[in-house]
């Protein structure tokens, strides 16, 4: 067969402007918004790869669904589709939608932990990471080493260390482990899958130990199109029974289905157990809605039953991942140092290595990431000290994509803005903090020039 272009396989059918803005309109855009691109005005953004959180294109097929919502208080004929899609692809017995990931796992830690616990993931998302904190618990990290590296060309850079997850068990005790996460793909590590060899062995570890294993399963769907490219013995499987494969490894999962779910909003939290499911849904009531509900509109329902397929279907999965690649590899061609391979949903610059002379202290990231706002009206995020303090491992950069959002010529667009950023690297200063707050506080800091 002839290798052709990977092309999109959708035709768009609506459009939104977007609005350019000069430098000098930047540079005065950008001190308002005192160097911290999260508290700039989303109209002032040319390219907005903030992240692929709920900014994704929805299909016609989900705005039709959308017209079916059943926006009955309780017992809605929504829940019954949303509750059926997710059982399909992640198979546990109670599925209790929230408004997104983050209240899943408000729920799931305050039922699960209490002060001196230790959960441990792959790599704790930051919102997944405060919330384990917030319950007194301590957030672990157990990576592989070669996750931490960015140049490695490891396949499954998100897979958890299971010896130090032994060791961790040993050192610390079962008692004090009320649960163990695993997060695909691992998000803050690069966006970078776990392989199902690694859920199945970290999933026997747990067993053998009796500790529930749940997956954070955000970005499920890009996760198991990795697995079908790059871990033998599963290329003739579809990325459905991959999906279906991996959650029957675990007791339950948290997810944002304003990722793989495709939806503007929306989450769940699923589990096997009983008497959590219980507890959970008391506290849902409490915080979020009536169970049939969670915090969501019957149409938002729709949308994620229908999207969750969607995310799943191979014409799909072969353009995102070879999309995010192609700007990956444009970048890396011209030896702007990348988190390799290229991750599923993004594209992460070590900005520690695009910006040798900045020192450790001096949030290279938000530098990096200030630049490619001034150059070209892009908006990325800093995954790096700013965002996790001495918990961060490296300062990267991330460029995340949205779903079925932007085309080729945007990104060829991005490629020149970031060759460019590139040529004049030895020039960016680093930066300091005039503001945070007490916690995730990269999203409100105020920083400065140095
Ligand atoms: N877990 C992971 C791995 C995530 O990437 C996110 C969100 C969450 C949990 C929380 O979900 O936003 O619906 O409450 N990540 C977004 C991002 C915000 O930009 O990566 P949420």
């Amino acid at each position: 067969m002839i290798a052709r272009t990977i092309i999109e396989p959708f035709r768009i059918k609506s459009v939104e402007p977007i609005r350019w803005t000069t430098r000098v309109q930047r540079e005065e855009l950008l001190k308002a918004a005192h160097h911290n691109l999260f508290l700039l005005s989303a109209d002032d953004v040319l390219i907005d790869l903030l992240t692929d959180s709920g900014t994704g294109a929805m299909s016609t097929h989900q705005w039709a669904a959308i017209m079916e919502g059943d926006e009955s208080y309780a017992g809605s004929r929504s829940f019954d589709r949303f509750k059926n899609s997710v059982q399909d692809i992640f198979g546990y017995k109670h599925v209790i939608p929230t408004h997104q990931g983050r209240a899943a796992e408000r729920i799931l830690f305050g039922v699960m932990c209490k002060k001196g616990d230790v959960v441990p993931n792959n790599t704790h998302f930051d919102t997944t990471r405060a919330n384990v904190e917030f319950t007194g618990a301590e957030a672990v990290d157990l990576l592989i080493p070669e996750g931490k590296q960015p140049s490695s060309q490891h396949p499954f850079k998100g897979n958890m260390d299971v010896a130090a997850l032994e060791a961790l068990i040993a050192r610390v005790g079962r008692d004090r482990i009320p649960l163990v996460m695993l997060t695909v793909t691992n998000n803050s590590g690069g966006g970078q899958p776990v392989s199902i060899e690694n859920a199945r062995q970290v999933s026997a570890v747990c067993r053998r130990h009796g500790i529930p294993l749940y997956f954070d399963a955000c970005r499920f769907a890009e996760n198991a199109w990795f697995i079908k490219l790059r871990e033998p013995g599963n290329s003739s499987k579809t990325p459905k029974q991959i999906a279906q494969e991996m959650f029957a490894l675990g007791d339950g999962c948290t997810m944002s289905a304003k990722k793989d779910g495709m939806a503007n909003i929306g989450g769940f939290l699923c589990t096997n157990d009983d008497r959590l499911a219980q507890q959970e849904m008391n506290l849902l009531i409490l915080t979020e809605g009536y169970p049939t509900y969670g915090g969501l509109a019957g149409r938002d329902l729709e949308a994620i039953a229908v999207g969750l397929n969607e995310a799943l279907e191979p014409d799909y999965l072969r353009y995102r991942i070879a999309s995010t690649a192609y700007l990956g590899k444009a970048i890396a061609a011209e030896g702007v140092p990348i988190v390799q391979p290229p991750g599923g949903h993004a594209i992460y610059i070590d900005a520690r290595a695009f910006l040798p002379h900045i020192p450790p202290d001096q949030f290279s990231g938000v530098a990096l990431a200030c630049e490619l706002y001034l150059e070209g009206g892009v908006r990325s995020v800093e995954i790096g000290t700013l965002m996790f303090a001495a918990a961060a491992q490296m300062d990267l950069v991330r460029l995340a994509i949205p779903r079925r959002v932007y085309t080729q010529s945007h990104i060829d667009y991005l490629v020149e803005v970031i060759l460019e950023v590139f040529k004049n690297r030895e020039r960016i200063r680093g930066m300091r903090l005039a503001y945070e707050a007490p916690f995730l506080r990269h999203f409100t800091a105020h920083l400065e020039p140095v």
